[in-house]
C-alpha cells in the first residue's frame, strides 16, 4: 500500500478524465493512436490501485460524443483499440473482482463492440471488489437528453405523470442510475474544462486538474491526488458549525 494511502479519507467514487494522449505521441515524434495505446496500458494500473487506495468505484471517460469530429484514422484506431482492449483485459478483470459497466449511447457504436462490452458487463456483474464504469460514446447532454426523453415516454404511455418529475425520478433513467455520484473528479493534461463528462452527477464532486499527460499518469500520483483530497471541507451548500 503506497504510503500515503489512506482508505478512511480517500474518495470512494473517482471520476477521471483520462486526456492528453494525442500530445504525449506528438512530443515523441509519433501518431496520435501511439498515445491512446499508451494511455490503455495505463488504464490497467490505475484499476488495480483501486482496492489499496479505498476506492470502490472508478469511471474512466474514454470516448466522448464530440471524439466523432476526429479523422477517421483516428476514431477506427480508437474504436479497435476499445475491442482489442476488452478483448485481452476480460479475463483478468473477472478474475479480480472488478465489476465493469458501461456508460454513454451504446447505438453508434459497432456490433461487436457492443457485444464485447454486453459480454463482460454480465460475466462481471457478480463482482464487488471494484466498480469500474468506461464512458464510451458518452456526453453529459446527451445522457440528460436521452433520460428526458425516456421520462417522456413513460408519461406518455401513462406510467408517470408530469408531477412525478424531480431529480429523484430523473436520475433513474441516466446511465449511471446504479452509482453513487463522483466525490473526486480528476482531469489529466493541464485542461481545466469538464469537456461534458457527468454533468448532472458531478454538482458537488471536488475536482482536480493535474498537468501531467494521461500516459504518464502512475498509480503512485494517482495516491497522491486521492491524499490531497482527505484535507478538503465539503459543504454541500450548507454551512458547518
Ligand atoms: C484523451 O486524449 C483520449 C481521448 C479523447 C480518446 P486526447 O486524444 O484528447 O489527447 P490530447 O488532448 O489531444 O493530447
Ligand atoms: C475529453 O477529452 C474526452 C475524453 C477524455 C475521452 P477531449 O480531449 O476530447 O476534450 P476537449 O476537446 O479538449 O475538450
Ligand atoms: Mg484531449
Amino acid at each position: 500500500m503506497p504510503k500515503d494511502a489512506d482508505a478512511k479519507t480517500n474518495p470512494a467514487h473517482v471520476a477521471i478524465i483520462m486526456d492528453g494522449n494525442g500530445r504525449w505521441a506528438q512530443k515523441r515524434g509519433r501518431p496520435r493512436l501511439f498515445g491512446h495505446h499508451a494511455g490503455a496500458r495505463r488504464v490497467r494500473e490505475i484499476v488495480k490501485a483501486c482496492p489499496d487506495l479505498g476506492v470502490k468505484y472508478l469511471t474512466i471517460f474514454a470516448f466522448s460524443t464530440e471524439n466523432w469530429k476526429r479523422t477517421q484514422t483516428e476514431v477506427a484506431g480508437l474504436m479497435s483499440l476499445f475491442r482489442k482492449y476488452l478483448e485481452r483485459e476480460a479475463q483478468e478483470l473477472f478474475e479480480s473482482g472488478v465489476c465493469v459497466r458501461f456508460i454513454g449511447d451504446r447505438i453508434r457504436l459497432d456490433d461487436k463492440l457492443v457485444t464485447l462490452m454486453d459480454d463482460l458487463e454480465l460475466r462481471t456483474a457478480g463482482n464487488d471488489l471494484v466498480h469500474l464504469t468506461v464512458a464510451l460514446n458518452y456526453g453529459g447532454r446527451d445522457e440528460v437528453t436521452r433520460a428526458a426523453k425516456r421520462l417522456a415516454y413513460e408519461i406518455e404511455q401513462g406510467r408517470l405523470t408530469h408531477d412525478d418529475v424531480d431529480a429523484e425520478t430523473l436520475s433513474k433513467f441516466l446511465d449511471t442510475h446504479v452509482l453513487p455520484d463522483p466525490d473526486l473528479v480528476i482531469r489529466t493534461s493541464g485542461e481545466a474544462r469538464i469537456s461534458n463528462f457527468l454533468l448532472w452527477q458531478s454538482a458537488y464532486a471536488e475536482y482536480e486538474f493535474i498537468d501531467t499527460l494521461w500516459p504518464d499518469f502512475t498509480a503512485d500520483e494517482f495516491a497522491k491526488v486521492l491524499a490531497s483530497f482527505g484535507g478538503r471541507e465539503r459543504r454541500f451548500g450548507a454551512v458547518l458549525t
